[in-house]
């Protein structure tokens, strides 16, 4: 096991190279929606990702963002979001990260998530607590959500449906200490499981966006579930991600904000 989460480690680091080396430089931007942008840096990191996970253990499966989906007949896949991020990175706004997590069996088992730029390392493996570059972490301890900083995302189609999101955001700014939106939702969860957020929830989200994030949340003692207080799962689309404490008041928020 420690062998997977060294390699899942070489793999952030190595795609946080390409970050750091290419950050505040002019990339080259596509366009894969209205405002949902790829640039040239997040298949750069991708490739080299995926080089080294397949050179490493050839059998097993590979699912990344830009377009790797390499499925083996292999207990173990591979999933990860080589620049978490995009629209900061490409704003030169440094929020943005490398998230790298190995499912066993449909459960994730280890996960690394680097941030290139402040130089943190998150990382987890199931079973074996949660650490911020080699210091064990744990969730906040806050229990009233009056007085919790919480964060979210907003979908890529929010411009075509804006009325849930918004909802959900103005409900939870009405209940809340604060909500922050900071445009990495990797980060959000690594930031929740390190006490800097007291709870995070978005919808939409893809598997590589969370696949490693919620090992580490789980693991510093958080709680992971949808918006209905149920079961999560990396391939469900919503997310609420808190200490434990705050769990179902943010649920109860998701609730009155569909009423
Ligand atoms: C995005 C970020 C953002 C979240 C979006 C994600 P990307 O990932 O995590 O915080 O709100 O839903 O798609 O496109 O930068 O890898
Ligand atoms: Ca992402
Ligand atoms: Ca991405």
């Amino acid at each position: 096991m420690r062998d997977y989460l060294e390699v899942a480690v070489e793999a952030a680091k190595l795609g946080g190279e390409v970050l750091k080396q290419s950050y505040g430089q002019v990339k080259e931007i596509e366009y894969k929606g209205e405002i949902n942008i790829v640039t040239n840096v997040d298949k750069r990191s991708e490739k080299l990702i995926v080089e080294l996970l397949s050179s490493r253990f050839p059998k097993h499966s590979i699912l990344a963002e830009e377009g790797t989906d390499m499925a083996n007949p292999s207990e173990f896949k591979w999933v990860i979001d080589p620049l978490d991020g995009t629209t900061n990175y490409a704003h030169d706004y440094p929020l943005f990260c490398v998230s790298v997590g190995l499912e066993k069996n449909g459960e994730m088992i280890a996960g690394a998530v680097y941030q290139p730029i402040f130089e943190e390392l998150f990382v987890a493996e199931k079973g074996g607590g949660a650490y911020l570059n080699g210091r064990k972490i744990q969730v906040s301890r806050i229990g009233n959500l009056k007085q919790g900083l919480v964060s979210t995302g907003f979908p890529y189609d929010v411009l075509e449906n804006p009325g849930q999101a918004m909802k959900d955001f103005s409900t939870f700014v009405d209940s809340a200490q604060a909500v922050r939106r900071d445009g990495s939702a990797a980060l959000d969860l690594c930031y929740v499981a390190m006490g800097r957020f007291d709870g995070f929830w978005e919808a939409r989200l893809k598997p590589w966006d969370t696949a490693a994030g919620v090992l580490i949340v789980t693991e510093a003692g958080g709680r992971v579930t949808d918006f209905q207080d149920g079961h999560y799962s990396i391939y469900k689309d919503q997310v609420v991600a808190s200490n434990g404490l705050l769990h179902e008041q943010m649920c109860m928020v998701l609730q009155r904000a569909r009423k």
